[in-house]
């Protein structure tokens, strides 16, 4: 029986949203499908009672597309590949790399994409793959120019929409990070996917200069406290309760992990001018 409290949402006519609000994936459609994100354990199964609630034959799913290979954003693999062997998981040469450390058989990649790259679906609908490294060395974005919609995934870190709130998730590198953000705000769109709380409707420039400013101040606050000779264990403990009263879908443990993570990121980053605006 589908799971109503997580029934899909329709964005544009051939683009959905699946899984949970949390962690949400992407169902884009054309005569193929591509499902976007590799999902959590959990969601598995709530993906796939939104695929027959849409009336969806597995059969015409033929890639399924990994933004990044964070744990929670590939957890539903091993099963979909079991079930569906025709599926073409898809991933950045980097993502490849990192999946094949873990088991080879069941979180392995069929197709690796570099940027510039096209996913075509069909009767119009069409993708170009973007490297947008920072969040994590094997990030990447996409871009369906004739819809405007951007599949933004990570690449501007934890944004929860009720709250306005930016947690900047450059876990691999600030510079990288911020270029990345730059690069997709060139491109024009009326939408950005996100892989946590959904999509931004609108405004989406905007929404990348926000992600900037907010990246900018948490990096100066970082410097400044450190400048001052604060301990940065003590700087990472405030910011994980901080992060704790914004969001729930991490432990925080690892909210704590990452907010040390931030710090030493911080502390190497070189900034440059014009790192944090949008020309
Ligand atoms: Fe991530």
């Amino acid at each position: 029986m589908t799971d109503k409290r997580y029934s899909h949402i329709s964005i544009t006519p051939n683009f959905y949203q699946l899984g949970t609000p949390s962690f949400p994936a992407y169902l884009s459609l054309g005569d193929d499908g591509m499902i976007i994100e590799g999902g959590t354990g959990a969601t598995f199964a709530i993906i796939i009672n939104q695929l027959k609630e849409l009336g969806i034959e597995p059969e015409r799913i033929k890639y399924l597309f990994l933004t990044h290979t964070h744990a929670d954003h590939i957890g539903a693999i091993p099963r979909l590949r079991r079930i569906w062997p025709h599926l073409k998981v898809v991933a950045s040469p980097v993502g490849e790399k990192l999946l094949t450390r873990l088991d080879s058989y069941t979180f392995g990649v069929d197709m690796v994409v570099k940027e510039g790259d096209r996913l075509d679906l069909g009767s119009g609908v069409s993708w170009t793959v973007y490297d947008t490294p920072g969040h994590s060395p094997c990030h990447i974005s996409l871009h369906n120019e004739r819809e405007g919609t951007l599949v933004i995934g990570d690449a501007t870190g934890l944004y929860v929409p009720g709250k306005d709130s930016f947690w900047p998730n450059y876990f691999s590198s600030l510079e990288a990070y911020c270029d990345s953000i730059r690069k997709l705000a060139s491109l024009p769109a009326q939408r950005g996917a996100l892989c946590h709380y959904g999509v931004i409707e609108g405004g989406v420039k905007r929404y990348f200069q926000k992600a900037l400013s907010a990246t900018e101040s948490y990096h100066r606050e970082m410097m400044v406290r450190l400048d001052r000779g604060e301990d940065p264990e003590e700087i990472a403990l405030e910011k994980a309760r901080w992060v704790n009263t914004l969001t729930d879908i991490q432990t925080f443990e690892v909210m704590l992990s990452l907010s040390r993570v931030l710090i030493k990121r911080s502390q190497s980053a070189v900034v440059r001018e014009g790192l944090f605006t949008i020309p």
